[in-house]
């Protein structure tokens, strides 16, 4: 699939063929639940197990070992300088890009193994990127129905349902019907996010959403964030907002260099860093007003 550039559109679930029987059946040989179970809130235990992970992009190492372990309802805020390597750990983690070492498991399924089928895992993983992505020719709810239609085989009008119950819980039902450019800037990161959310995903990827927005539209989508935290969605958000990070995120993981230099809940790691890197990020977040 391509985007409105002719790029990959990764914010967007490849709808590829239809998986007859996917709803409900989990991802096979797996035990990860599928896209489209309704189970997922009733998930427990490790839901993310990142081990020894590392990413190169020729002779760059971006992810140096990375490991962490999410747990299911869990929310983790990832915050670091630009280049520490956030989006690279998003986007290793949905698949997106091949790893160089380590693994990465779900539910206790290794999804970086041989022979897993990926578009099935990506499936059950949202990913929302700072710049929107959506179709600019389609209107609100043929953008948030085309990948369950395409990608589940969920019949149109089951589809439209979901879309709208998504639509109306987000504030959005008055817009099923408008296109993207009538749309400001925080209304349309909410349709991506609702757009992630139509897949049923069992984990939510969350790579600066707010970043592209003005002031003022922030803490809409910051709202949708929230509600979805309050309703058990994992969660791992790269995010430049600090308070947003000490607010919602169960633990914060503070990156440098593609290291996880501290991981800690936000009350310890906004007042209390350990870790003399840590300390620096912040005082210069500090200074900058921004904390
Ligand atoms: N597709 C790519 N090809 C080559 N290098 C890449 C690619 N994607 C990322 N990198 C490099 O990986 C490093 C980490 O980038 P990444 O985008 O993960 O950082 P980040 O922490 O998300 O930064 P920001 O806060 O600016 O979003 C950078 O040095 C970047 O140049
Ligand atoms: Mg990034």
């Amino acid at each position: 699939m391509t985007g409105a550039g002719g790029m990959p559109d990764p914010g967007v679930p490849d709808p590829g063929k239809p998986d007859p029987g996917m709803p409900g059946t989990g991802i096979p040989g797996t035990g990860i639940p599928g896209p489209g179970m309704p189970e997922a809130a009733a998930m427990s235990g490790t839901a993310i197990r990142i081990e020894g992970l590392r990413k190169a992009f020729g002779a760059n190492q971006v992810l140096k070992g990375i490991d962490l372990t999410v747990s299911t309802h869990e929310v983790i805020c990832l915050i670091g300088a630009s280049g520490s390597g956030k989006s690279t750990l998003l986007r290793c983690l949905n698949l997106l890009e091949p790893i160089s070492a380590g693994r990465i498991s779900l539910w206790g399924q290794e999804i970086t193994a041989a022979g897993i089928d990926q578009n099935l895992v990506r499936r059950s993983i949202g990913i929302v990127f700072q710049s929107y992505n959506l179709f600019p020719h389609m209107n609100v709810l043929r953008n948030v129905t085309l990948a369950p239609r395409k990608a589940l085989g969920t019949p149109r009008l089951q589809a439209e349902e979901e879309a709208r119950a998504l639509l109306s819980r987000f504030g959005l039902l008055d817009k099923e019907a408008e296109f993207p450019d009538r749309l400001s800037g925080g209304q349309q990161q909410r349709v991506a996010i609702v757009r992630a959310l139509a897949m049923r995903p069992q984990i939510m990827l969350l790579d600066e959403v707010t970043s592209a927005l003005d002031p003022e539209l922030v803490a809409e989508v910051l709202d949708v964030i929230r509600e979805l935290a309050a309703a058990g969605m994992t969660m791992l958000i790269a995010t430049h907002e600090m308070g947003f990070a000490r607010d919602i995120a169960r633990r914060v993981c503070f990156l440098e260099e593609g290291r996880i230099i501290e991981d800690a809940p936000p009350a310890e790691l906004f007042t209390a860093p350990k870790d003399e890197r840590t300390q620096r990020f912040l005082r210069r977040i500090i200074a900058a007003g921004r904390l």
